[in-house]
């Protein structure tokens, strides 16, 4: 069985990675990794690469930066003549950026049988590229991989064949408890990362990340957010990696951060996980994060409205800050009456991988 992994964004290589390893327990299937390129800065795409122990990808799309449209035509087009060349028997896509959509269509429309890895989340929020993502990939996709009991309902809901829904967990979670087991058991000489320094300095610290168009695209409500953070690191340190989008949008809107606000370059995962799992509590607008934080029991903040996350509060340490000073500031109180308090969500134990491939084997009849 041919099996192309497809990644393209930041986040994408974080979920790849323990599919890809777990691949290997199964000599009849031949996994090849598809890079679209969507991300393309050392940071946030090859340093990704080495971290995570993923090999050079077997194609790179090259598909680089674009409005949605043109880079979503960019992936198909580059991703098409692949397929073409190399007929896959499945193509696995991640997540719900766009090089999600782009491939899971471009597969669909070649008959290649297409597995959603991160099904069924809805935010119900039709100003998120990503609700369109992930309404189009799972109107197409042929099997449908869940971290949460929300999706199941939510792909019920919206006609999906309950045979093909599959709760297996979060691969996200797979990454994070070997790359945590890593930094614990002297895996990684935790003292040639960049950033032990500034944490041994720094008790107790907050982390922070921020790259939604919703929050940093926009000039009052990035301030509003900025004001609120300012007001956080009265007390303490605040350390921000920072997307390469928000770094453009401080710059043209002139945001000033107080001097407790550390800006850094963004971050591998080692460097970003020894930070963050530390901290007195993470204040983020990503996805992946207020799962990751729920896993190992770190408070968290959500600066956002919406999350299509809910397993993160109802079961986990996660709340939701919204986008004003107050709300903020208000969130991250409550989200420190959460440490250590909340519980793990069913199956996020590092065995989703494994239990995606168990799937795809039985109902290939290998
Ligand atoms: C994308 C995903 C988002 C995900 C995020 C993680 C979509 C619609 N969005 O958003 O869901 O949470 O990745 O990071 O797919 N840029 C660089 N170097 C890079 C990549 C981007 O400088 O390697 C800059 C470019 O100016 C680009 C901007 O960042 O225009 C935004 O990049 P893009 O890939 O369009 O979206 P993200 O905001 O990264």
């Amino acid at each position: 069985m041919k099996v192309f992994l497809v990644a393209g964004a930041r986040p994408n290589f974080m979920k790849v990675a323990p599919i890809y390893r777990a691949s290997r327990k199964h000599s009849h299937v031949v996994c090849k990794l598809v890079h679209t390129g969507q991300h393309y800065d050392y940071e946030m795409s090859e340093a990704f690469f080495e971290d995570l122990d993923l090999p050079k990808p077997d194609f790179f799309l090259g598909a680089g930066s674009g409005s949605h449209a043109v880079q979503t035509a960019k992936i198909m087009t580059a991703f098409e003549e692949v397929c073409l060349a190399e007929r896959p028997d499945l193509v696995l896509v991640v997540g719900d950026v766009n090089s999600t959509m782009a491939c899971s269509i471009v597969a669909k429309k070649l008959l290649v049988k297409v597995a959603h890895v991160e099904a069924g989340l809805r935010s119900f929020d039709w100003e998120m590229p990503e609700e369109i993502n992930r309404v189009v990939t799972d109107s197409i996709s042929d099997f449908f991989f869940v971290t949460e009991e929300s999706a199941v309902r939510n792909l019920v809901a919206e006609g999906t064949s309950r045979e093909k829904i599959f709760f297996v967990g979060h691969v996200m979670i797979d990454n994070l408890l070997y790359q945590a087991t890593k930094l614990e058991n002297g895996g990684v000489d935790v003292k040639t990362l960049s950033v032990s320094p500034l944490k041994q300095s720094a008790h107790p610290y907050a982390f922070l990340t921020l790259h939604r168009p919703s929050n940093v695209d926009n000039r009052d409500v990035f301030e509003s957010i900025a004001d609120a953070l300012n007001e956080i690191a009265r007390t303490r340190r605040i350390f921000f990696p920072v997307h390469p989008r928000t770094k453009q949008k401080i710059d043209e809107f002139k945001i000033t951060f107080s001097r407790n606000v550390i800006l850094l370059p963004p971050l591998n995962f080692k460097e970003s996980l020894f930070l963050w799992k530390d901290a007195e509590a993470v204040l983020t607008d990503s996805g992946g994060l207020q799962e990751e934080t729920t896993a190992l029991g770190v408070p968290c903040v959500t600066i956002r409205e919406n999350t299509e996350r809910p397993v993160t509060i109802e079961m986990g340490t996660n709340v939701l800050g919204g986008t004003t000073k107050e709300s903020i500031l208000h969130a991250y109180r409550e989200s420190l009456g959460k440490a250590g308090k909340g519980s793990v969500p069913p199956y996020w134990d590092g065995k989703a991988s494994e239990r995606i491939w168990d799937v795809l084997i039985t109902n290939y009849k290998l």
